[in-house]
Order: C-alpha cells, then structure tokens, then sequence
C-alpha cells in the first residue's frame, strides 16, 4: 500500500494525542481518591480546583512556548521533547509525596499536552498528501477519544484499591513508547524545506510518498515559501487576518459550546437526570467515552469524501439541538424519572454529533490554514485561545449551573452553538483536496476565506 508509512507516521504521532486524552480525562476519577489522602482538599475546595484545572493551566503554557519553538526546531524534535515531558510528569506526579508538587507535577503534564495538542496536527498535516490529508490527521483526535475512554476505564479498574498513583502513573507507557518511535520518523519536509535543507527535504519526500516523482511537490513547497515575506510580523498582515479569525474563532467555539462539561463532569450530568447509582453513572460515562471514539472514526471515513465545512455545519446543527433538548429535559423536573432515559439519549448525541464535526475539524483546519512561515506560531495563538476558553468553562460551569439552573446552562451553550453554526457557514472555507501552498496562494489573492474550495 503507497499510503502505508504516512499511515504509521500518523499513528505513532497519534499516541501524543492518546496521552493528551488520557491524562486529561483520568483526573475524574483520580480526585476521589487523592482527596481521601489529603484531606486538607476537602477543606479548601479552592485547592481540589487547582489540582483539577492544573494541566489546563499547564497546557495553555504549553501552547505558549510551543509555537516558536516548533518553528525553530522542528515538529518532530518536539512531539520528541514533549514525550519525554509526558514521561516524567507521568512518573513524578504519581510518586509525590505533597500536594505541592503534585499540582506543580500537573502543570507540567499540562505542558507537554499543550504543545503536542497542536504540534502532532501539524507535523502529520506536513506529511500528508492532499487527498487523505482530513483523515490522516483527524487519526490524532480518534487516539485522544480512545485516550479518554482508557482513563475511564483504568479508573474504572483501580477504584477497588484506591490506586491514584498508578492512574497517573500508567501514562509513562505510551509516553515511553512515543518518544523511542519518533525517534524513527522523518522531519516534517515542508519544515525542512523552511530550514533550508533542500536535499534532506528530497529524501523525506521520496520515503514517505514512496516514489522518486516528487519533484513537482518540492517546487511548490519552495514557490511558495519564497513568495511569502516577512516571517513572523506577517502574522498580523491583513491577508493572514482572516485565517486567524477562522482559528480563533473556532477554537472558542470548540469549547464554549460546552464539550468538556460532559467529558469532566459526565457522572454529575448522569446524576442530574436521574441516574440512582454511582455505578450506573460511571457506566453512562463510559459509553458516552465509546460514543465518541466511534463517530469521530465516520468522521474519519467521511473527512475527506463529503469535506470540512459539511460536517461542521452537521455536527454543530445536531450540538445545538441536542443542547436544546437538555435544557427542555431538566424544565421539567417533575417528569424527570421518565425523562430520564431522553436526557442520557440527547447527551449521548450531543456526543456524538461533536465527534463528527467540531472535535476533529477544528484541529484539522487550524493545521491546514496557515502559511508555512508562521504555521506554528499561528497555531500555537489559536490552540491558547482553545485552552484558555476550556479553562474558563471548567471553572464556570458548576457555578453556571448554580445560577441560570441546569436549563440556563444549557440553553446558554445552545446558543453559543447557533453563533457557531452562523460564523461557520458565513466564514469557514473548504480545504478538501487542496494542496497546504494553493491555501495560502488563496490568503495570497485577499479573497473572502469562504471562497476557497467553491
Ligand atoms: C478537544 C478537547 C476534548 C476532546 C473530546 C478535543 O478536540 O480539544 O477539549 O476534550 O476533543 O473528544
């Protein structure tokens, strides 16, 4: 198969986001547990808080320092550095002796999932060829669903013996396994090309598309990049402009549209509607977790056949919805045992209808819209206004919830929706198919973003 080491690429890139998955949803489950050993977070809930929202804290600082850093050195010398950061948060936090340093420990977990939420994207977005470009790099946000349904899981597992410190610890693994596998994959040859390094750039190419006929892709590479002035500063140019809106823009509203209430506070959710036990609770959460994996795999499958801006108008008309929904279910607080069952089936849609459109194609696009020059300084702006915005609403739902009731809430995130499905049918262009340099040729001509791809 002539696809068949960009496909491994891809997924030895992918165990970062299976990491990034992992270690932010293994926390739920964990905190029962860390709390046991240190009472001293019952007492102050402002702490538990802190050891909760630590990695998001670490993973907008990750965002931060990645961008430039994987301009100057490289994409994959950074998913490297980010493994081995992965590893040593893994170990440290589950062998900390205070709360002190596990909160610091987090930080640092969060760190290195900031830098590879974005920089694993653009390192298989490089590598990709057009036409399978969507599912290739939508295969990272397939590995951080199953990420998160493992934590499940292995919470799930260890409950019996209290075991947080092997939570945590259990990530060191594929943090290990990821780190000795990059170091077999090729660099990034459009970041290559950038750094100069033509013949190396050549050889890549010549490897990884498994064909000496590569010439015509170099050419375009290098065209491009020669047509494209004053590094960094063309950033804030105004033909970039739109390209930042759209990233931006989407980013916040991958996570005000409330994704990750469910993904942190699934059981609390399940209670709500009515779900007696814990266990039941646990086992909705699980299947929420199953939910995901498996439509982000249509989206896979359907990326690169029906386009980007199709399935996010779908997945963000079905959110909307579903949101809606919710928010009808808990008015009607009388009937909540019968509609108990309708709660469970319109967040699992909600789910769902994420998976296909908005999880995978924000990050798709933003490694996709960007000039080559500036793509990963460009990126890491964007992925900070992604966990910036996710921060804020873990911190914020459980007091929205307290003031505008579990309707309100709801109902607030619906209509973020709706303000998402308008931007994206008025702005979001369609990368389907298109070389990443006829892209920024587009960006090139001062043309509308949604001209692209008509
Ligand atoms: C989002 C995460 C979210 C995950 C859920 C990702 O695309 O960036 O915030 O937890 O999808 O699948």
């Amino acid at each position: 198969m002539k696809n068949f080491f960009i496909v491994i690429v891809a997924m030895v890139s992918g165990i970062s986001g299976m990491l990034f998955g992992y270690d932010t949803g293994v926390i739920s489950g964990a905190i029962l547990f860390i709390k046991q050993e240190y009472p001293l977070l019952l007492l102050l809930p402002f702490l538990q808080e802190l050891v909760i929202s630590a990695v998001l804290i670490g993973a907008i600082i990750g965002a931060i320092i990645g961008g430039s850093l994987a301009d100057r050195y490289g994409r994959r010398k950074m998913i490297i550095i980010a493994a081995i950061i992965f590893a040593g948060g893994a170990i440290g936090t589950s062998l900390t002796f205070n709360i002190i340093f596990l909160i610091i420990g987090r930080v640092i977990v969060g760190i290195a999932i900031g830098m590879a939420s974005f920089i694993a994207p653009l390192y298989i977005s490089e590598m990709s060829p057009p036409r399978i470009r969507g599912s290739l790099v939508s295969l990272n946000q397939l590995f951080i669903t199953i990420g998160i349904v493992i934590s499940y899981l292995v919470d799930y597992a260890l409950t019996p013996i209290s075991g947080w410190r092997y939570m945590l610890g259990l990530a060191a693994i594929p943090a290990i396994i990821l780190l000795i596998a990059m170091i077999f994959m090729p660099s990034s040859p459009r970041w290559l090309v950038n750094n100069g390094e033509m013949e190396k750039a050549r050889s890549t190419l010549i490897e990884i598309r498994r064909t000496n006929d590569i010439n015509n892709e170099l050419n375009e590479i290098s065209t491009s990049l020669d047509k494209q002035k004053g590094g960094r500063k063309n950033l804030f140019n105004p033909l970039i402009r739109p390209a930042m809106i759209v990233g931006i823009s989407l980013a916040i509203f991958q996570q005000v549209t409330g994704i990750n209430t469910v993904i942190y506070y699934a059981p609390t959710i399940f209670e709500f509607a009515g779900f007696q036990s814990a266990a039941a609770a646990i086992f909705a959460t699980i299947f929420v977790g199953i939910v995901n994996v498996l439509f982000t795999l249509v989206a896979i499958f359907l990326l690169d056949r029906v386009g980007r801006r199709k399935l996010l108008l779908l997945g963000l008309t079905g959110m909307s919805g579903m949101l809606i929904m919710l928010g009808i279910v808990f008015f009607l607080p009388s009937l909540l045992n019968q509609l108990g069952t309708l709660a469970a089936i319109s967040l699992i849609s909600y789910v769902g209808f994420f998976a296909i459109g908005l999880g995978p194609v924000f990050w798709l696009l933003i490694s996709e819209i960007y000039p080559l020059k500036v793509r990963g300084l460009a990126m890491s702006i964007v992925t900070v206004a992604n966990w910036g915005s996710n921060l804020i609403i873990a911190l914020t739902f459980l007091t929205l919830i307290q003031l505008m009731g579990r309707t309100g809430t709801f109902w607030l995130y619906a209509v973020v929706g709706i303000l998402a499905l308008i931007f994206t049918y008025t702005y979001v262009p369609e990368t389907k198919g298109r070389t990443l340099e006829e892209i920024e040729e587009h960006w090139r001509g001062g043309k509308h973003p949604r001209e692209l791809g008509r």
